[in-house]
């Protein structure tokens, strides 16, 4: 491909500004400078974004054993307090009292120089104990995540670098605050959801009531989250503000093993299903858990900066349920009317960013790719063409019109083309400039098949359908080209 030799960086600046100029993704409040964190989906990013939930969706939910659910973003603050967020989704920072850069202490790690990380880990072996020795640089790093305090005379602020300006570390709640009615003072207090599982787990008795599910059942619902990010580069990857797709899988605890293998092989199927190339995926098992967690693996997706989670499948084990039994005097179980077992069932829990997938899917897609090209001379040349190759199913716009010259009715042809197939999929009419400049201008947009009437139209009823993959190009009669696209939309994996 004719990126090779390109470095990572440029392939990411490469998209993003892919994003803004095709109209994907524009930063928010733009004119104003914009906010960090926070991101705005253009035209065809919208369309992407509604694509990848409703492939979501319908995978997850078009089943007899799963009912959807929209839970509002704001909830009572309890569900908070028993959910462990409150306390415990926080990072430890550091404040710079000279020229108050903030940092979050892990991060801080990654920004110092070898020479002070070698002083770092000299100062670590110093202060190690028999229970935790420090013989590498990893023990170092260990070390200084568990009492950054000790070590903060040593690293100069990588802004300022100023030395002995740290403030100790801080403990920084990520969830944002914010206040119910017109007052603004701590009984007020509600916080806007750092997840949409919460939501799910207060409304269990109610959606197993209505829906008379029996276990195993689960609750899919996909929405907005919110989190404070200290740190939010890479463009999509860290927002302050997202979207998730998660799933919350009931079962009967003995059954726990059995279901956390499933849903990781479903969900790990799910992407390559929609055209993830596998070299791209890797399982990541954690060996550090989260406080309610019994096991957790995540999908890991590599990003032109690196491999990052795109979504976690967790056991979270019975510890949601009975914290919301404890915390609202309600309980929340399930009684099995064969066994006449009671008991609090386990929840294995999916959890896909919806954003994110959206910059994974993305950057799967993207190439720029050395192509033939057909001189006006007869001969030959290569050129590049930047190409998404998004799986038809998740492409914004499934097809493009194009009468070949704008004469002999061939714009009416094309025109009442695209009316027709308007009523089922987005398509794009465009009869401006030479047909291979359309063809790129489509390649670009990710679009799978570019339509073209021509002479032959007028007579056989017949038009040219080229493939974006393949560049091949095949004669349909106009007629069945719904049923071409629709077929191809539902099963082509176009990678
Ligand atoms: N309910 C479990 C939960 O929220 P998580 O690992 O914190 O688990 C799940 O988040 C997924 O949500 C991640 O895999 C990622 O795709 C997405 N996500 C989390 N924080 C995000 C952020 N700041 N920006 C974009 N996506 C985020």
């Amino acid at each position: 491909m004719a990126d090779k030799g390109k470095s990572k960086s440029d392939v990411t600046e490469k998209i993003v500004s892919l994003s803004k100029r095709r109209g994907f993704v524009f930063q928010s409040s733009e004119i104003y400078g914009g906010l960090n964190g926070c991101y705005d989906y253009g035209p065809l990013g919208v369309e992407l974004l509604r694509n990848i939930k409703e492939a979501w969706w319908k995978e997850m939910t078009y089943r007899e054993n799963i009912e959807g659910l929209d839970a509002s973003i704001l909830m009572h603050p309890r569900v908070w307090e028993a959910s462990g967020h409150v306390e415990n989704f926080s990072d430890p920072m550091v404040d710079c009292k000279s020229c108050k850069s903030r940092y979050r202490v892990d991060v801080l790690f990654e920004m110092i120089s070898a020479k002070v990380k070698e002083a770092i880990y000299k100062k670590a072996v110093e202060t190690s104990t028999p229970e935790a020795p420090v013989n590498n640089m990893e023990d170092a790093e260990k070390a200084f995540l568990n009492d950054p305090n000790i070590f903060l005379s040593e690293i100069p602020c990588p802004n300022c670098g100023n030395k002995n300006t740290f403030t100790d570390a801080r403990s920084f709640n990520l969830m944002f605050k914010t206040y119910v009615g017109p007052l603004e003072d701590s009984s007020n207090v509600v916080y806007l959801r750092p997840e949409t599982a919460q939501g799910i787990y207060v409304n269990f008795n109610n959606v197993k009531e209505s829906s008379r599910q029996k276990l195993p059942f689960g609750i899919a619902q996909i929405g907005k989250a919110f989190r404070n990010e200290i740190n939010t580069k890479n463009f999509l990857f860290r927002t302050r503000e997202f979207e998730q797709m998660e799933m919350q899988f009931f079962i009967n605890p003995a059954e726990d093993g059995k279901w956390y293998d499933y849903w990781r092989e479903e969900r790990f199927n799910w992407f390559t299903k929609y055209g993830m190339k596998k070299e791209k995926l890797k399982l990541h098992i954690h060996e550090k858990l989260a406080h309610y967690a019994k096991a957790a693996v995540d999908i890991e997706f590599e990003f032109p900066f690196g491999w990052g989670e795109i979504e976690g499948i967790h056991n979270r084990t019975d510890f949601d349920l009975k914290r919301h039994t404890e915390f609202s005097g309600k309980k929340i179980e399930y009684f099995d009317d064969q066994t006449k077992e009671r008991f609090t069932p386990y929840i294995i829990e999916t959890s896909a960013g919806a954003s994110r997938s959206f910059f994974a899917f993305l950057c799967n897609a993207y190439d720029d790719e050395e192509v033939a090209k057909e001189n006006s001379d007869g001969t030959t040349s290569s050129e590049v063409r930047t190409v998404l190759h998004f799986h038809p199913a998740l492409a914004p716009i499934k097809a493009a019109v194009f009468p070949l010259v704008n004469r002999d009715g061939m714009q009416d042809i094309a025109s009442n083309i695209t009316e027709d197939l308007r009523k089922n999929f987005k398509v794009f009419y465009d009869d401006s400039g030479a047909v291979g400049r359309r063809y790129r201008r489509q390649d670009e947009c990710g679009t799978p098949f570019c339509i073209t009437v021509d002479s032959d139209t007028l007579t056989d009823n017949t038009v040219t359908v080229r493939e974006r993959d393949s560049m091949k190009q095949e004669r349909i009669q106009k007629d069945n080209l719904k049923n071409y696209i629709e077929i191809r939309v539902a099963h082509n994996s176009s990678i």
